[in-house]
């Protein structure tokens, strides 16, 4: 059985910010996945800050086979970036509490034909110190966001 839950709007919204699909409001949350983040590195000057990593995650019944790509970005964009993988969009997000947080989705075809989005994020960097070069990011499955019309 599905456990059935809503997303707030909050979440949704923040999900599908760069989608162009129409949200599910039925979601089937799963438990979680780690994705590995290797590489980091942040480079700041006057203009800004630029960031790139490597990310892989293991094969996910909800969004497809494992994935390993590269993504770049700047902390001046302020929306999530697709990666080399364009199924995976990421976001370096700096809050007062957690530092610099790396915010990642994937969204993919699951076993079942839909479309589904996952998601995770974890500090990058603890405020005023320097990035961890590798960290792990606990992702967990947040809903189809469109469902295979054949079934
Ligand atoms: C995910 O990573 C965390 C922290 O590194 C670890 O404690 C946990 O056991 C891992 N979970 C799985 C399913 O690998
Ligand atoms: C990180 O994920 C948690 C939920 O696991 C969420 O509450 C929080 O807002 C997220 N942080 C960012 C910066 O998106």
């Amino acid at each position: 059985m599905h456990l059935t839950i809503t997303l707030t709007t909050t979440l949704l919204s923040t999900l599908l910010s760069t989608s162009h699909a129409l949200p599910q409001t039925v979601v089937n949350p799963g438990g979680i996945t780690n994705w590995t983040v290797t590489n980091f590195e942040i480079g700041c000057s006057p203009g800004g800050c630029t960031y790139n990593f490597n990310i892989n995650g293991p094969a996910s019944a909800d969004v497809g086979p494992a994935f390993s790509t590269y993504c770049s970005g700047t902390d001046v964009q302020q929306k999530l970036v697709p990666c080399g993988d364009q199924n995976v969009q990421a976001n370096l997000v700096p809050t007062t509490q957690d530092g610099l947080v790396l915010v990642v989705n994937r969204y993919g075809a699951g076993i079942n034909g839909n479309h589904g989005i996952m998601s995770g994020n974890a500090t990058a960097a603890p405020a005023g110190e320097p990035a961890y070069p590798s960290f792990v990011i606990p992702a967990k499955f947040y809903g189809d966001i469109f469902i295979d019309s054949k079934k």
